[in-house]
């Protein structure tokens, strides 16, 4: 969590990086010190991004990092783009990047974007070269799994 909020500040040093997740330990693990442009802050994504879309939040970037894939095919509701806040999250715009390691994944979540949007996403194989950007991407990587991201540019509603 902190590795990927840090790696994007650095990247990013003009802009405001924010990484949030629901769990205090992920957020408190060793990442280094963090660049004054980062916060990392503990809220559920479901409140968080329907407060930024009611406070008119816009971020250029957005980036879901290796989400819970819920593989039971009971738990589609859970995956993000299975769940009610998937529109908000939509609604906030910019470029949007999802990885995961799992196609299923990454394919129903640009089958979704397309159906709210009528946006097609890029999908593709993600290879890190370097540094790896999360605790969870090395941890699949390293272990041979395949690695997919998907890209879309979305509007601000
Ligand atoms: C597979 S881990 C990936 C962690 C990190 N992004 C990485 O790539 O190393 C999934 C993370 O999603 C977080 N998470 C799941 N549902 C969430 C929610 N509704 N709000 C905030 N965080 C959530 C979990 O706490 C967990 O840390």
């Amino acid at each position: 969590m902190g590795l990927s909020t840090r790696q994007l500040a650095e990247q990013f040093p003009e802009h405001a990086v924010i990484g949030v997740d629901r769990s205090e330990d992920r957020l408190t693990r060793a990442h280094g010190e963090l660049p004054a442009n980062a916060w990392l802050v503990r809220a559920d994504l479901v409140d968080f991004w329907r407060l930024a879309h009611q406070a008119g939040w816009a971020p250029k970037r957005h980036y879901l990092l290796y989400p819970n894939p819920y593989p039971k095919a009971s738990h589609l509701k859970m995956r993000w783009h299975g769940h009610p806040v998937f529109p908000t999250l939509l609604a906030l715009g910019g470029l949007l990047e999802v990885r995961s390691n799992w196609s299923l994944y990454v394919e129903e979540f640009a089958m979704a974007v397309y159906q709210v949007t009528g946006r097609e996403a890029d999908v593709s194989e993600w290879v890190p070269s370097g540094e790896y950007l999360t605790p969870f991407e090395a941890k699949y990587h390293q272990s041979g799994q395949t690695l997919w991201r998907l890209r879309v540019a979305l509007e601000s509603t």
